[in-house]
Formats: C-alpha cells, sequence, structure tokens
C-alpha cells in the first residue's frame, strides 16, 4: 500500500524532485494544493534548520498524514551569511538580474568570496512521534561579474560558482546541479531516514 506524504510546497519543480526520490520508496507524494491546505504560520527562525521546522510542523498540525517541509537560500560568508534566510524577500518583486546585481556590487573588492546554498528539510512520521531535520550544503564561492552567457536554472545560480561542479549553477543542467546541490543532498538523507527501517512511516498507512 502506498504510504501518502504531503510535500510543504506549492512549488510544483521541488515537488517533482521529491516525487522522483520518494516514489521509488512506496510514497505518495501530495503537495499542500493536493491537500487543500496552506501554511498559516510566519517564517520567523534566523536558520534555515528553524524555519523547515516551523513548516512541517504547521502543516502536521492541519492533516495526519507524514510531512516534508524544505527551506532554503543562499549563505555568503563574507557578509555575515547574507542574504540567508532573507533569500526570498531580498529585493522582493524585483527581478533576480537585479538582486545579483545588487549582491555584486555589495561584494565589489571582497576577497572573501566563499559561499554555500542551504536546503534543511524536515520529516515528521503519521504518528507524530518522530520529527527529524536534514541539512544539506554546496560549497562554493561568489563569482566576481555578471555572467553574458544563457543561463539555466532561476534565483542566484548564475552567480554561484560550485566547488562539486567547478562552473557555476547558471552553466549547469537540472540533472548535473541535482546531483551536487544544496536541495539533493538534503533529500538524499530523507531518502536514506526513509528507506530504512524505524522511521515511523509503517504507521502511516491512511
Ligand atoms: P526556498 O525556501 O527553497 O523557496 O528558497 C528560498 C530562496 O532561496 C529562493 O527564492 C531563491 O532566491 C533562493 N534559492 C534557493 N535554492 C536556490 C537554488 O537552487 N538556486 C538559486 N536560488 C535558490
Amino acid at each position: 500500500m502506498e504510504k501518502k506524504i504531503v510535500f510543504a510546497s506549492h512549488n510544483p519543480d521541488k515537488a517533482r524532485e521529491v516525487r522522483e526520490m520518494l516514489s521509488p520508496l512506496g510514497f505518495d507524494v501530495l503537495t499542500l494544493s493536493d491537500v487543500n491546505l496552506k501554511q498559516t504560520k510566519e517564517e520567523t527562525a534566523d536558520t534555515f534548520e528553524g524555519n523547515s521546522r516551523i513548516k512541517a510542523e504547521d502543516i502536521a498540525s492541519q492533516c495526519d498524514y507524514a510531512v516534508l517541509s524544505d527551506d532554503s537560500g543562499l549563505s555568503i560568508e563574507g557578509l555575515g551569511g547574507f542574504p540567508g534566510v532573507h533569500s526570498a524577500r531580498f529585493m522582493e518583486g524585483r527581478h533576480y538580474l537585479e538582486k545579483n546585481k545588487a549582491i555584486l556590487e555589495k561584494m565589489e573588492g571582497m576577497t572573501n568570496r566563499k559561499a554555500a546554498f542551504v536546503t534543511a528539510m524536515t520529516y515528521i512520521s503519521p504518528d507524530r512521534t518522530i520529527e527529524k531535520t536534514f541539512v544539506g550544503r554546496d560549497e562554493g564561492v561568489i563569482i566576481d561579474e555578471l555572467p553574458t552567457g544563457e543561463q539555466h536554472g532561476f534565483g542566484y545560480d548564475p552567480i554561484f560558482y560550485s566547488f562539486a561542479l567547478k562552473k557555476t549553477y547558471g552553466a549547469s543542467s537540472d540533472d548535473e546541479k541535482n546531483a551536487v546541490s544544496h536541495r539533493g543532498r538534503a533529500l538524499k538523507q530523507v531518502v536514506s531516514f526513509l528507506g530504512g527501517t524505524n522511521n515511523g512511516t509503517d504507521t502511516g498507512n491512511r
């Protein structure tokens, strides 16, 4: 019997990635739209882990399925972790071309260009006895200038050079990026946890 799990996001691209990884384990991945639920709590934590817990607990309090949430962003060492948990809200409403330009301007002349993309994912079991948060990071640097060629991906992808890929996310295909990305790494930990025993899913055939 398929085990249902609610992925606490409306983003269909993320949901597709999660579905691809979890369906081989017998999970039927539902989005918030599928179950007609909404996030009701604000993301007030100052860490990705904290915000992913807020989202997961919020959705878990509204249904009795297993829940998986995610929270992610870019953390730039020389800017004290900025934009960090504010990655989505930084210069809200403006195009990412402008946001990326603004970041490069903030970093002009800065020699420490270390940065990481980070994802925290929180799993809550259907019987609510297990809550576990997994963190995936991909380390790299912020490049000096906006790239001129055609870009793949979204958000801050064009300005992040991944050490693992030896190129920017913007210059990488989806498959290349997913293999090493923060989200990919967090998801692999979730898969390995859910693929094991004692993860609380056996009570969840609802
Ligand atoms: P979310 O919490 O995963 O929706 O991401 C928050 C924000 O972080 C996004 O709106 C993007 O600005 C940024 N972000 C997260 N992951 C990525 C990525 O893989 N590439 C580029 N930007 C990202």
